[in-house]
This record gives structure tokens, C-alpha cells and sequence, in this order.
């Protein structure tokens, strides 16, 4: 049995016009919605169903306000959902189904398994052309207006029983973990061959729960930046990006959410094998950012905030 990823992220919200504008601009295609709910879709077909907080058909929130209600992973075929409906049977709120199979996790978000719906889809990210090795050759690298993110990569949580969590996932759902805060923060993979993580587990010192952030697999790190440029001009509000984190080595850029908590837009992550061994970072910011534009980067100007905007053809015409 062997999770394959996110096939659904189900937010329970409070201004549903307001979050359709957001996925609309963040670059998901709408593919339904009616008064209470709307259905996005990435490139390969993973979904976001966002619909209005008080639908009684919602899993109960882990948290007050907007945020997430409930995280679908996908698994390949109905044989590996037998097997959970075994391993999950006694969990809290744990219900089985032809379709699924379903629970809370300890930190009381809910889950659901579903064999896979997402595609396999030919795109492509832009090759770096670094020292030693070309790949792109009499090819320039791709500028987007705009992003379109091929998945859903992760999901961050808060969690104030981070031991009972990290044993939930690797005992019941198969998850590896790939790197630690001791006793502070876990991420974890799915499977034993994938990227870096596709859950990241943080305890707080207050012993809060909740939705940190939600993360959108783009092509690569151009992508990051055009995608970003586009939600920044588009007037929402970035929380940190541009920037890159050290562990797992991927670009991001995190905005606000209207549907809870951050967003996050990333790129160019590692890929790890069951040759990995997990490594120990005590937290700070220079582990959480190698470097960041605080505020982000105006979507009009193309600079730093507050930042002068360009004149003239040529950099060398700006008035002095
Ligand atoms: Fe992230």
C-alpha cells in the first residue's frame, strides 16, 4: 500500500466569492460551482473543493475561522484501500465506503483515501543550464505571466501531538519521514521514493493546531517567480517570497489565503530514495529561509517593493 499523494484539498471558508477570485488568479481552472461550493482543478487533476464553512456536509474544523477541513491522498488501486480499511478501522470518525476510506488524524484533521484520479500529464520544467552540465541548448528559459500549477505538493499543519502524528502516518499510511526539528517539526514523504515532503508536521510552543499552509507544485523556479509576480499584481497580499528553503532546497513564495492560512507557491525540490537518511536541524530562520524578499515583489514594477519603478529603454536612462 503505497500513498501516490494529495488528490483533494477540502477548505471550509467564510467568503466564498473571494475564493474563487483567489483560485481563479492563482492559475486553477474551475470546473464546477454553485452557490455554497466550487471545484478547481491542476494541471493533473488533483482538486480543491472550496465551499461555505457552515455545510453540514464538511468534516468538523480543527480550528476556528477559514482553513482546511479535509486532506484526500490517493492510492493507485481499490486492493490498497482494503488494506486501510483495515489498518484504519477504530480511528476517530473512521468510515469505509466503495469509494473510500476515512478517518481524523490525531491532531483531529480528516482524511480521506480515494483511488487516484489525477492524470499523467507530458509538462515539462525549463532545464538549468548549470556548470558541467547543458540541457538547454539554443532553447532561452520560459518567462510566465502567470502560473498553473501542475499539483497540490503539500500540506503544513500545526499540530500539538506531534509524536502521536508522526506515528499515524508512518504506521497507518506508510509515510517516511525525511528530515526532523527534534521533537519540534517532521516532514514527511509518502513513500519511500518521491520529493522531499508532502506533509510537514510543526509543534508550537503554545501548543496551537491548525492549517499552516497549503503548497502548488509549479514547473520550476520561473514559474515561482511569474506566478508570484501575477497573485502580486493581481492585489493579494504576500506573507514571504521570493525565497528558498534549505531543507528540501526548494524555491517558494507564500502569500495569504482568503480560504486560511498561507499559500505557497514552490519549485525545484529534492527527490529523495529509500537511500536517504533523515537529518536533524534545530529551527531558525536561517534553516527555514536561506534567503527571502520580505514583502514580496511588486507585480508592476517587477522590483522590490516601494522600489522605484524602471524608466527609459535601457537601465542606463534613469534619471540621476
Ligand atoms: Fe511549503
Amino acid at each position: 500500500m503505497t500513498i501516490l499523494g494529495i488528490e483533494q484539498i477540502t477548505y471550509g471558508v467564510t467568503d466564498l466569492e473571494t475564493c474563487r477570485r483567489f483560485f481563479a488568479d492563482w492559475g486553477m481552472k474551475e470546473v464546477a460551482h454553485d452557490e455554497t461550493r466550487a471545484r478547481f482543478e491542476t494541471l493533473n487533476g488533483c482538486t480543491v473543493l472550496v465551499a461555505d464553512a457552515s455545510d453540514p456536509s464538511l468534516p468538523v474544523a480543527f480550528e476556528a475561522g477559514p482553513t482546511l477541513r479535509e486532506v484526500t491522498w490517493g492510492v493507485a488501486a481499490r486492493e490498497e484501500l482494503d488494506v486501510l480499511r483495515e489498518r484504519l478501522k477504530g480511528q476517530p470518525g473512521y468510515y469505509a465506503n466503495d469509494e473510500a476510506v476515512g478517518c481524523y488524524d490525531p491532531a483531529g484533521m480528516a482524511i480521506r483515501v480515494e483511488v487516484t484520479r489525477r492524470r499523467e500529464i507530458d509538462v515539462k520544467g525549463s532545464p538549468s543550464n548549470v556548470w558541467g552540465q547543458t540541457l538547454r541548448v539554443d532553447q532561452p528559459s520560459p518567462i510566465y505571466e502567470r502560473a498553473e500549477p501542475v499539483e497540490v505538493g503539500h500540506v503544513v499543519f500545526f499540530t500539538n501531538c506531534l509524536a502521536e502524528q508522526e506515528a499515524f502516518y508512518h504506521d497507518l499510511l506508510g509515510f517516511e519521514t525525511s528530515d526532523r526539528y527534534p521533537n519540534r517539526g517532521a516532514f514527511m514523504r509518502c513513500a519511500p521514493h518521491g520529493g522531499h515532503h508532502d506533509l510537514f508536521l510543526l509543534a508550537l510552543p503554545d501548543g496551537k493546531k491548525g492549517l499552516n499552509h497549503v503548497a502548488f507544485t509549479v514547473r520550476d523556479i520561473h514559474e515561482v517567480f511569474g506566478g508570484g509576480l501575477h497573485i502580486s499584481r493581481c492585489g493579494w497580499t504576500t506573507q514571504l517570497g521570493p525565497g528558498r528553503h534549505p531543507v528540501s532546497s526548494a524555491y517558494f513564495w507564500y502569500f495569504k489565503n482568503p480560504a486560511g492560512a498561507l499559500i505557497e507557491y514552490y519549485a525545484d525540490e529534492d527527490v529523495l530514495t529509500p537511500e536517504w537518511q533523515p537529518r536533524d536541524f534545530e529551527p531558525g530562520p536561517t534553516v527555514f529561509a536561506e534567503w527571502a524578499v520580505d514583502g514580496g515583489l511588486d507585480g508592476n514594477t517587477r522590483r522590490q517593493k516601494n522600489a522605484q519603478a524602471p524608466e527609459g529603454k535601457f537601465m542606463t536612462e534613469r534619471k540621476q
